[in-house]
């Protein structure tokens, strides 16, 4: 996908590996090699033939936004700077009719000019027009509660385009306080998100002021905060499209 704030693909290549040059193999490659094929004894059963393939990527150097917001928050600024860029990533990924499915700080790469960069495809799908996807994947923390509702939505289905939109909420809410605000979007089982079910947002935004205050004093002003909730909806219908923040 060619756009400034999705990491490019530069090449994907297949090399195939004979006898001879697995003895020319670091020890570390042979292991990685011999993990993935799965074989049960790599000492006796050394492969006369082994293929690996290699997916080559833009490189990031900056590490990934999770490694930031594991020592502090982001600034107001610096939050409003890449949640714009992983909306206009999400726009794109969208219109092309792609659903990434394991939006988190991990997988936000961050490059030398301190730009965000969205990776790690392994669970994206395609799209069709109405955007309904059937099987459940990605991360537990980023989840909406249609995609954890896994029966049903693997009957039904579920707008995936939505659940992107639920992990993009997850994620700027961890940008501005520096975790997430729930462990599960699960209302029996997780208190914060019962909160955000029963709409009681006042009574939200009290508890993370109050016993999880901001280590760097800020206030997450009110405009941030209806943002915040109305991507983070239990109901996908009620949840804010990601045309409509743009
Ligand atoms: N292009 C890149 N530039 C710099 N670092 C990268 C790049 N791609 C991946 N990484 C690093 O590797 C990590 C894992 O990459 P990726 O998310 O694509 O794979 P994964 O399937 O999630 O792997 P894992 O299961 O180990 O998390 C990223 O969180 C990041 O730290
Ligand atoms: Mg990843």
């Amino acid at each position: 996908m060619n756009h400034p704030y999705i990491v490019k693909l530069h090449e994907v290549y297949e090399k195939v590996l004979i006898q001879s040059d697995w003895a020319n193999l670091k020890s570390e490659t042979k292991e990685v090699i011999e993990a993935v094929k799965g074989e049960p004894s790599p000492s006796k059963l050394i492969p006369k033939k082994s293929v690996i393939n290699y997916i080559v990527f833009e490189y990031c150097s900056r590490n990934t936004l999770f490694d930031y917001l594991c020592q502090k928050p982001l600034s107001l600024n610096a939050s409003v700077f890449y949640f714009r860029q992983l909306v206009e990533a999400m726009l794109f990924m969208h219109r092309t009719r792609v659903c990434h499915r394991d939006l988190k700080p991990e997988n936000l790469l961050i490059d030398a000019n301190f730009d965000l960069k969205l990776a790690d495809y392994g669970f994206a799908a395609k799209l069709d027009n109405k955007a309904l996807l059937y099987s459940c994947k990605g991360t537990l923390n980023y989840m909406s509660p249609e995609i954890l509702n896994y029966e049903y939505a693997e009957r039904h289905g579920y707008n995936g385009e939505l659940g992107d939109v639920f992990a993009l909420g997850v994620i700027f809410f961890a940008m501005l306080m520096g975790r997430p605000p729930f462990k599960q979007a699960d209302p029996k089982t997780d208190p914060h998100f019962k909160l955000l079910y029963f709409q009681q947002f006042g009574q939200f935004w009290r508890i993370w002021e109050t016993q999880y205050a901001h280590p760097q004093g800020i206030v997450i002003p009110e405009g941030f905060k209806t943002l915040l909730t109305s991507l983070l909806q239990y109901r996908p219908a009620l949840r804010l499209s990601l045309n409509e923040i743009s």
